[in-house]
This record gives C-alpha cells, structure tokens and sequence, in this order.
C-alpha cells in the first residue's frame, strides 16, 4: 500500500499580526487537501497569505482559487477580462496613474454577500520598487477597542456603497459612471462574526462604507473617523513588495487593503490579475443578516 507523506508547509510570518508567506508549494499542480488544510488555516490566522515565485498562467490561477470557493464574474463594474477568463479581472497600474493614493477598502462590499477572498497575482510586469499593497488585520482592530466602543459598535449597522465614504468620485471616469447609472448598495453591521473562526470583525472601510445607519450625519462622520483610524494602525497592518510571480491571497471578511499611490508619481509598468470568490450574507453579533438595498448579490458565474 502507498502512504502518501503530506508535507508541512513552510509559513513564515510577517508581521505580529497581519500576513505570512508560504513555501513549499507547487501552484502549478493541483492541490492535495492537507496542503488545501494549510493553507486555508494560514489564512484565517494571518488574514492575508503570500507566495513568491509562482509562474501560473490564468488557468492555473482559476484552478488554485477553485480549491478555496466558487470564482464570481471578474467585477460588478470594472472588467475587461482576458479572452476565456470571464473570472480574472486585469488591474493594471494604467489604470491608476495620476490618483493619489488609493482608499482603504474590503473588496465589493457594496453587494450583500462581499466575496469571501480575493486572489492576486503578478506575472512579471511588476515593478522593481513600488506599487506595494498595504493589508490590515479588522479581528485585531476590533478586539483592541475598549470595551464601551465595543459595546457601541456591535450594535450599529452601516451602508455601503460603490462610490464610497464620499458617495461620490473625483472625476468621470468610465466606471464612475457605470457606478451613476447602476447602483449597488448594501446595509451590513459593523460588527460581523467570521463563519469559520467565530472572531468579530469590524467590518467598516473608507472606500465603500458611506454612513453609520440611524445617528445623524455629523455622528456617523466622528463614528467612520474613529473606525477608520483604529483599522489602519500601523502596527495591525503589512505592506507587500510584488516580485514576478507573487500571489496575494486573503480573507475579504477579516481585512481591508490598499493598493499604490505611488503611481501618480512613478512612471512604471504593473499589471496584476485577481479573481474574487462568491461571499455569503455577513451575520452582526446578534444574529441579523446584511440586507441589499439596491443591486443583486455578486455570485459566482454559472458552470459553462
Ligand atoms: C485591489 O484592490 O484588489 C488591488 C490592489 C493593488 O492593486 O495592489
């Protein structure tokens, strides 16, 4: 009989609280459960995990998130997928020169169901300095409140929204409009409970959370300030160096990340492919689902 010896896989952490990078895989082949395990275990206790030196095509990266969940279409908005990959959405930094810094956010929570990962990958148009990603960690930032915010901050809910904390973009671009014409907004509790470790989550972000719901404009602005101040401290947060062939992959529930402002500065060339995996319904410490109020659930596509 054949006993197949699962390896450990090297993880090696980053930071006190925030990302690890693992070694001692192969993403070109498919995956064994334990190392599917390992992985999926990394990434509840370090948010966010890395991989260096991974020479995937678009195949393979499809096939990799497929062990994790169900890949949504590329973008509710803001896709032009490579030919056969409807899932892959194409970021490339084109698309973000001349913006000075990008806000902190949790991808898509502007739908009722925000995708539970996002997986990015770098081939090897990346540049030699710049255009890191900055992660943070929302189960440290929420476990660190003092205990009458906490208190405050489980029971208030929040609207999202494309468009974000302004409600409104700097400039028309395409997807701005896209946006304008087809709102996609939700109301989710700030404070959400993870599925699988159980941790509360404080679930706000800059680039899609618009309004505390039922306290007046003035109290959700102070509010948001002292959410969006606590999620990004430094100290709960990494900062990731892309190389040729690095791959992101992290828990959409438990984070929030930021991609370069540098590009308004560097005239460099970065394109990055990522595919989100279809969410489910954030729950808030009293058991109460988020709620759509305009728009339909960011699912994954259809088998072929
Ligand atoms: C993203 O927001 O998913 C992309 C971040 C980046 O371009 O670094």
């Amino acid at each position: 009989m054949t006993v197949l010896a699962h390896t450990r896989l090297d993880i090696r952490p980053l930071s006190v609280f925030t990302g690890a990078e693992i070694f001692g895989v192969d993403l070109r082949q498919p995956l064994d459960g334990d190392h599917v395990r390992q992985i999926r275990d990394a990434l509840h206790k370090w948010k966010v995990v890395f991989f260096r030196d991974q020479h995937i095509d678009h195949a393979q990266h499809l096939a990799f998130a497929e062990h994790f969940g169900k890949p949504t279409y590329a973008h509710p908005y803001d896709a032009v997928p490579p030919e056969g990959y409807p899932q892959i959405r194409p970021i490339s930094s084109a698309s973000k020169t001349g913006r000075r810094g990008e806000r902190w956010h949790t991808d898509v929570t502007g739908v009722v169901n925000p995708p539970i990962a996002s997986i990015l990958r770098a081939n090897d148009q990346v540049p030699e300095f710049g255009g890191d990603t900055l992660f943070t960690n929302l189960a440290v930032a929420y476990a660190n409140l003092s205990e009458p915010i906490k208190r405050l901050a489980d029971t208030l809910w929040a609207r999202h929204q494309f468009g974000g904390y302004n409600g409104d973009f700097e400039n028309q671009t395409e997807y701005a409009q896209k946006v304008k014409a087809n709102p996609i907004v939700s109301d989710h509790p700030v404070v959400r409970v993870h599925p699988e470790t159980g941790e509360r989550l404080l679930f706000v972000n800059p680039g899609f959370t618009r309004r505390i719901l039922g306290v007046s404009e003035e109290e959700s602005r102070h509010l948001l300030a002292l959410f969006f101040e606590e999620i990004v401290r430094p100290e709960y947060t990494v900062r990731f160096r892309w190389q040729p062939g690095s791959i992101a992959f992290w828990d959409n529930r438990a984070t929030a990340h930021q991609g370069p402002g540098d590009f308004a500065y560097l005239d460099v060339e970065r394109v990055l492919y990522r595919i989100t995996l279809e969410g489910d319904i954030p729950v808030g410490i009293d058991g109460r689902q988020s709620v759509p109020v305009i728009g339909a659930p960011f699912k994954a596509l259809a088998a072929a």
